[in-house]
């Protein structure tokens, strides 16, 4: 019975908070990841890119102009052109009510994120599509440097990613790691039993996009030892359904609205 291996009550479901607080406070940024703590989130989700000298920097986009005041793609930019910029006006020009100025925010390196939350902070690293084939590995030296590797806490760290071929490369090396084999929104609810057997093989659980996530799409996948998570859910409503689907963890801009509404179940 599947509810026997995956207990789960709303009290257990993960507040992941997507790319940190980011209702709150700019995307991806450390303010976004700090508060997001503050606010109870049990994780945190971060995206990673390259720069062009190879450091791995937290920004969801491949490119600069929405959530900073520079141009063009990440990956053509040094580390250090990369830090001048900035990384919180936008977010104050997008929500001008907001009492806090964001202008000291900058791009943070994946180094910086899991310095500044330290050894007790549990984290979603995302590893986008389209990188360089040695972003893994440098993932995981990153997590290695920082003693999330060797932890005692095996979810410490869940590794996410659009890519089966990043997961199954991490899974090689790492079978202890959790992995979440993201869905892309056009594929969700049409996963076969035998795709999600073949998921089985190298990861833990999918995450799909919440619009097109069914009750019967969380029961399958628990039926395959799967577990399940929902991305990116920001209305109570939602959250409220879900949490009553068992779904496993779900990931929001919000996490101060989904601990409230895990505090009502
Ligand atoms: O957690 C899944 C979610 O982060 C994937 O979508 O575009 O926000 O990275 P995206
Ligand atoms: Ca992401």
């Amino acid at each position: 019975d599947a509810r026997a291996i995956y207990p789960s009550p709303a009290a257990s479901v993960e507040n992941i908070a997507h790319r940190g607080a980011s209702g709150h406070a700019p995307e991806s940024t450390l303010s976004a990841f700090r508060l997001a703590v503050r606010m109870g989130a049990d994780r945190v989700e971060l995206d990673v890119q390259q720069s062009r000298d190879g450091e791995l920097m937290t920004i969801h986009d491949s490119t600069l102009d929405r959530t900073t005041d520079g141009h063009g793609k990440v990956r053509e930019h040094d580390r250090a052109q990369l830090k001048r910029l900035d990384a919180g006006a936008w977010f104050k020009n997008k929500h001008p009510q907001h009492r806090i100025d964001y202008q000291d925010a900058r791009i943070p390196t994946l180094d910086e994120v899991l310095h500044s939350l330290g050894t007790e902070g549990r984290y979603c690293i995302e590893i986008k599509e389209g990188l360089p084939t040695n972003t893994a590995d440098q993932v995981l030296a990153t997590l290695s440097r920082h003693q999330l590797l060797q932890t005692q806490s095996p979810e410490q760290v869940i590794i996410q990613s659009f890519d089966p071929a990043v997961l199954k490369q991490i899974h090689q090396k790492h079978p202890e790691l959790t992995l979440i084999q993201l869905i892309h929104y056009r594929q969700a609810g049409s996963l076969s039993r035998g795709g999600l057997q073949r998921i089985a093989t190298y990861a833990d659980g999918i995450g799909f996009h919440h619009r097109r996530m069914e009750r019967e799409d969380i029961r399958r996948a628990h039926r395959e030892g799967l577990r399940i998570h929902a991305y990116t859910v920001n209305q109570k409503k939602k959250m409220r359904r879900l949490l009553d689907w068992d779904v496993d963890a779900i990931c929001t801009d919000f996490p101060d609205r989904l601990r409230e509404v895990k505090r009502e179940q």
